[in-house]
């Protein structure tokens, strides 16, 4: 096969940032992606339906003429959370679901939450009201290895709050191992997961052998390769519970490159034509809009994008190595092969 045409994707986990950033990577998820779920953590994070408003606002002020892309967006769910305020933004359609930060997970998780009894009556809320809740799902206990945080997360909270929210429709955001799978193809309709494309890619070899890589640093860290190949098989499986979240996260190069680098890879430029090799590879073309612009609407209950891209197998396809922004250069995820599917633009 050397071309490939799927309806236009949507990147279920997105971070586009704010100010002279938003501006100069808004234009690299907007080239492929119909809509894309916009992640809350700015600083100071958005947490209610006003400041959803002025931020959407914000991204289609950026976004270059003419393009094709709709943020969806979130709000960030602290212990302070109104629920009444997440049920009236979902209800005149400013946001798509509430994101889910254990406190001190990740970037900007300051505010999110430690003490779940204190979310229970807005977690009530959304099941009610069908607001689902995307999870950031790993616990942030010392005495827990990075590594493990993942899957002592599903049995400690993940499994528990479903319990005892029945109905509540949860997202779990970029897994990373197979425990994360294996829960998420046995949770029923009311529970999705994202994966992200460098997910597929890397394993955690691609961080600490021969050097310390710090572009290849993220947030779940990327796992053994066994993780990494049960994500390639939940992903390529066309089973309707795992849809594409990017995860894109730029962070500029000092910060990546720094003695404390921040967590995120930046892979909103050639994501696509990363996840066409690797479904290529897994013998699974046929289940890429299943994954990347279907399964994903199908969970939010919408309907998938009209438009379609075509991807086209030849040489080797360049990507720039660094899209200079405002704020400085932000490095494009390296797939460490050659990327033969071009995207028609
Ligand atoms: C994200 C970021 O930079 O905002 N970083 C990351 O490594 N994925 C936060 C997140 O989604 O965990
Ligand atoms: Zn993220």
């Amino acid at each position: 096969m050397t071309h490939l045409t799927i309806r236009r994707p949507d990147d279920w986990h997105l971070h586009l940032r704010d100010g002279a950033m938003l501006t100069g990577i808004a234009p690299e998820s907007a080239r492929h992606f119909g809509r894309a779920i916009i992640m809350p953590n700015l600083i100071p994070p958005v947490v209610t339906g006003d400041q959803a408003c002025a931020y959407r606002d914000r991204i289609l002020a950026a976004l270059p003429e003419g393009a094709d892309f709709t943020p969806l967006m979130t709000l960030y769910l602290t212990e302070q959370t109104d629920p009444a305020d997440v049920v009236a933004a979902h209800r005149d359609g400013i946001i798509s679901a509430v994101k889910l930060y254990p406190a001190g997970a990740t970037t900007n998780s300051a505010s999110g939450v430690t003490d779940f009894d204190k979310v229970r009556g807005t977690l009530e809320a959304m099941a009610e009201a069908g607001i689902p809740l995307c999870v950031h799902g790993e616990v942030v206990d010392s005495d827990v290895d990075i590594f493990d945080r993942e899957a002592v997360f599903i049995d400690r909270v993940l499994e528990p709050l479903r319990r005892a929210t029945p109905g509540l429709k949860v997202v779990m955001e970029h897994i990373t191992t197979r425990q994360g799978a294996d829960y998420a193809r046995a949770g029923g309709d009311t529970l999705g997961a994202t994966i992200t494309t460098h997910h597929l890619v890397i394993n955690r070899n691609a961080i600490l052998v021969g050097g310390i890589k710090p572009h290849y640093y993220c947030l779940p860290v990327a796992k053994r390769e066994e993780h990494r190949l049960a994500l390639r098989a939940a992903a390529t499986s066309g089973n309707a519970t795992f849809f594409l979240g990017t995860d894109s996260a730029p962070h500029i190069d000092p910060l990546k490159e720094n003695a404390c680098g921040c967590a995120g890879c930046f892979t909103a430029t050639n994501t696509l034509s990363i996840l066409a090799e690797v479904f290529e590879q897994e013998g699974a073309l046929d289940k890429l809009e299943s994954f990347a612009s279907l399964n994903g609407p199908a969970f939010y209950g919408l309907a998938p994008n009209e438009a379609r891209v075509t991807l086209t197998k030849g040489d080797p396809v360049n990507y720039p190595a660094k899209i200079e922004t405002g704020d400085g250069s932000v490095t494009v995820f390296d797939p460490m092969m050659p990327l033969h599917w071009r995207v028609e633009e």
